[in-house]
Formats: structure tokens, C-alpha cells, sequence
């Protein structure tokens, strides 16, 4: 529904967007350009191959993300039918079924009810008590990593640095790390923009068994109650009625889900950024930028969540003047506001000591990244623990990215220290 202006949208701009091509390898391999010329040439824009409207300017993003006439769903509010939408593909509901009570699909009052009870758990305060654990499974991970001379930031570090975080955070047995990583790579691939029926179905059946496994989890900690999230949560169930195990369901799996993927392309993408700058490197080994600096720098250069999208849930909505229809489908785009010039200073050069923190790579408004001050922890540590034991390191290969926009991270990252 709603057509205005798309076709002089995608006639004026069909040069740029065709150059937003998700499939093209050379887009996925630097995006920015392309993102610059439609940012420079248009704040908004009709996409027609999805359908989209795409926002590219910070201060609209910004506006976007605490609109409150915008929402992550709009099932709160309408059918499928009257919104003019299609009904969700029931080859999915596997999936569907995971993201159902996701604190990333929920709008008020079911989301403020869910995220007070999350939050308290990643409170700074809570969080940084976390720290001595942190710092001893990094220093025990890159320790390992080191003494081999070549290793892959990734798969040897990040991965399982990452997840042996939020496993022990949510209660989860850290030996899952291999099966959980594996469904969470199969999920995932449905929030990219094209996504083939055959990732579409190993990304179903990963959801099915990832419920499975999600509820033996909360049975085993009814049966045997911890300090941990999972428990916590299962507590507040059995004290009440406020949550249901549909709804823990889908908390522990989004925390499984966000609380590695994003955190592992951060570090990944922004250490390539840092080897490719050795300037910027040496300042942050020689103590000049702290390691809690160069983060912002890293995730705001290279942003792992490259787009997030919301719905227009009321008539009368303008976004950089432009009129959107109830019902469009807008999306913010966080890399290319996240390099606007208007907002940031020189924004292509990668500025170890830069340190602002405005950046949207958490996003903003009511779903701000509620694990950010994890995600700032495990990052800040994990660069001074390569700053303590391998700054001599160095790009042991040409990384490259994988073949996603959506989430943007590397295959892989080859290191060598001398
Ligand atoms: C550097 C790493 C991370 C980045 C860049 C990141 C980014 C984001 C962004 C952009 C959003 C907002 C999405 C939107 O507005 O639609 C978000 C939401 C969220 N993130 Fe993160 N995230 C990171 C790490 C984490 C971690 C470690 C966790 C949990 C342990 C986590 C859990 C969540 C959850 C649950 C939400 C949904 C919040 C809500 O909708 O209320 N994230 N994240």
C-alpha cells in the first residue's frame, strides 16, 4: 500500500540504489561509498525491490528510532489484512515462533514489562561486577591464541570468548558453545534482505531446535534453581502470572542470539580497522587512547548492525519532509549515519581517540541495545587483553566479509604475532 512518490524516488535514484546491491561482492567488501553517494544525493528513499524506505542522514535516523509512531511490529495494533500486509509464511513458524516475545519485536506495554525485567540484569553496576570473570576467560582464550603465533581472531577468540559470556550469565553449559553458534548463524540469516528458500528452511529448523533446547534449559532450572538469568526468570513465572514460557522462551534465545553475533563482528571488524591503521593501533598500544575509546571508534567506523527497521503505525508521518504511508516499512540505515558528514567530523578516517559515543551502532529510543554495557565490557577487555599479550600483532591474510549486509562481519580474521 501506499505508493507516493516511489516511483520518482526510484527513477531519480535508481543509478545509487542499483549500486546498493546486497548480492554485488564488492558492495558487501566496502559498502560506504555507495552509502555516501545516496546519503549525499537524498535523505529518504523509496526501495522497491524491498519495499523499503531507506533513511540515510544520522539526524533522521536519530528522529526515527525515538518515534514513537514508529514501532519494531505492528501487531499490537493491526491485523496483517488491514495494514495490507501478508500473512506470515507458515514455512516459518518455527522462526516466527522464536521472535514472538522477543524484546525485539515487542512494542508497550508488553515490551516494557519484558525489558524492566531484563534490564535489571545488565544494569553497568551488575555488569561491571562481571568484569574479573571476563578478563580471566579472555586472558585465558587469547593466552592460547598466542602461544600458537597465528590464530583467527574469530573462530579461536571471539566465538567462544563471547559465548562463554552470556552462557554464563543466562546459566547455559558453555559445551553447547559449537551447537548454539551453529543455530544462531542459521537464524540470523532471515533478517538479511534477500535470504534464499534454502537458508530460509535451515534457518527454521534451527529455530525449532533451538525452542527445544531453550525449554529442557528452564525445566532443568525449575528442577535445580541457580543465580543465573534463566532461573531468575523462571522465578519470576512461578511467583506469578507476568511471564509466560513462551515469553522466557524467546528472552533467552534473543540474549543467546544478540549477545554474541553483534559482539564478535565488533571486535572483528574493528581490529581489521585498527590493523589497517597501525598508526591508530600504536596509539592504543602505547597507552596514548584507552582501549574503552578506540571501542566507540570501532564499532561507529565499521558498524556490525548495518540496518534495523520499523513500521509506520500512524498516518501524517513525515520523515526528512518526505510523507510516509501507514504501513511503509522504514530502515534506518545505522553505517551510513553512522559516517554522515553532518554530524561527524572527518567521519571516513578511522580516529582511535575519537571516543564519541553518539554514534547509533547501539540504536536509541525505547529498544536501545539493552546488553551495550556488556558489549562495551567484553570489547574493552578483549582489546587490552591483545594490547597486554599481542600488540605486536599483525593481518596474517586479506580478511573478508561475508557474503551479509544486514549483520556485517568478517569470515574470518587471521592474525600473526611476532
Ligand atoms: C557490539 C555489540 C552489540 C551491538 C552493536 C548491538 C546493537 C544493537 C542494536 C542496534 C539494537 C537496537 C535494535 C533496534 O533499534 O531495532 C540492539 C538491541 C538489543 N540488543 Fe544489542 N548489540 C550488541 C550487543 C548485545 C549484547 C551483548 C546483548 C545481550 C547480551 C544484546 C542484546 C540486545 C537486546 C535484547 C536488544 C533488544 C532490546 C529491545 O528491543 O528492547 N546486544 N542491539
Amino acid at each position: 500500500m501506499g505508493t507516493t512518490g516511489q516511483t520518482d524516488g526510484m527513477g531519480q535514484f535508481a543509478d545509487l540504489l542499483g549500486a546498493l546491491d546486497v548480492t554485488d561482492p564488492g558492495f558487501i567488501a566496502d559498502p560506504y561509498q555507495v552509502l555516501a553517494a545516496l546519503r549525499d544525493a537524498t535523505p529518504i528513499v523509496h526501495d522497491e525491490r524491498t519495499d523499503q524506505w531507506l533513511i540515510t542522514r544520522y539526524a533522521d535516523v536519530h528522529e526515527a528510532l525515538r518515534d514513537r509512531r514508529l514501532g519494531r511490529s505492528y501487531s499490537h495494533r493491526y491485523t496483517h489484512a488491514e495494514l495490507g500486509r501478508p500473512d506470515p509464511d507458515p514455512r516459518w513458524s518455527n522462526f516466527h515462533e522464536h521472535e514472538r516475545w522477543s524484546l525485539l519485536s515487542l512494542e508497550p506495554p508488553d515490551h516494557t514489562r519484558l525489558r524492566r525485567l531484563v534490564t535489571k540484569v545488565f544494569t553497568p553496576r551488575a555488569v561491571e561486577a562481571l568484569r574479573p570473570s571476563i578478563e580471566q576467560v579472555a586472558a585465558e582464550l587469547l593466552g592460547e591464541c598466542v602461544e600458537r603465533r597465528r590464530f583467527d581472531l574469530i573462530a579461536d577468540y571471539a566465538q567462544p570468548f563471547s559465548m562463554a559470556v552470556i552462557c554464563a550469565m543466562l546459566g547455559v553449559p558453555r559445551g553447547d558453545t559449537r551447537q548454539l553458534l551453529d543455530w544462531s548463524h542459521a537464524i540470523v540469516k532471515m533478517y538479511e534482505l534477500a535470504t534464499p528458500d534454502d537458508m530460509k528452511v535451515a534457518a527454521d529448523r534451527a529455530a525449532g531446535e533451538f525452542i527445544a533446547y531453550t525449554r529442557d534449559v528452564m525445566r532443568a532450572k525449575r528442577r535445580r534453581p541457580d543465580t543465573s538469568l534463566v532461573s531468575a526468570l523462571v522465578a519470576v513465572e512461578d511467583e506469578g502470572d507476568c511471564l509466560s514460557d513462551a515469553e522466557i522462551t524467546s528472552t533467552v534465545m534473543v540474549l543467546l542470539e544478540a549477545g554474541h553475533e553483534a559482539t564478535v563482528n565488533s571486535l572483528a571488524n574493528g581490529m581489521r580497522a585498527m590493523l589497517l591503521h597501525p598508526d591508530e593501533w600504536a596509539r592504543v598500544t602505547s597507552g596514548a587512547v584507552t582501549p574503552r575509546t578506540a571501542i566507540e571508534e570501532m564499532i561507529r567506523w565499521d558498524a556490525p548492525l548495518q540496518l534495523f527497521e520499523r513500521w509506520v503505525l500512524e498516518p501524517g508521518v513525515e520523515i526528512a519532509s518526505t510523507a510516509v504511508p501507514i504501513g511503509a516499512e522504514v530502515a534506518m540505515l545505522f553505517g551510513s549515519a553512522n559516517r554522515d558528514p553532518r554530524r561527524f567530523v572527518d567521519p571516513t578516517r578511522f580516529d582511535a581517540a575519537r571516543g564519541d559515543t553518539a554514534h547509533v551502532g547501539f540504536g536509541g529510543g525505547i529498544h536501545f541495545c539493552i546488553g551495550a554495557p556488556l558489549a562495551r565490557l567484553e570489547l574493552e577487555v578483549s582489546v587490552a587483553a591483545l594490547v597486554e599479550r599481542a600488540a605486536t600483532v599483525e593481518l596474517a591474510a586479506t580478511p573478508r566479509y561475508q557474503p551479509t549486509f544486514v549483520l556485517r562481519g568478517l569470515e574470518a580474521l587471521h592474525l600473526a604475532v611476532e
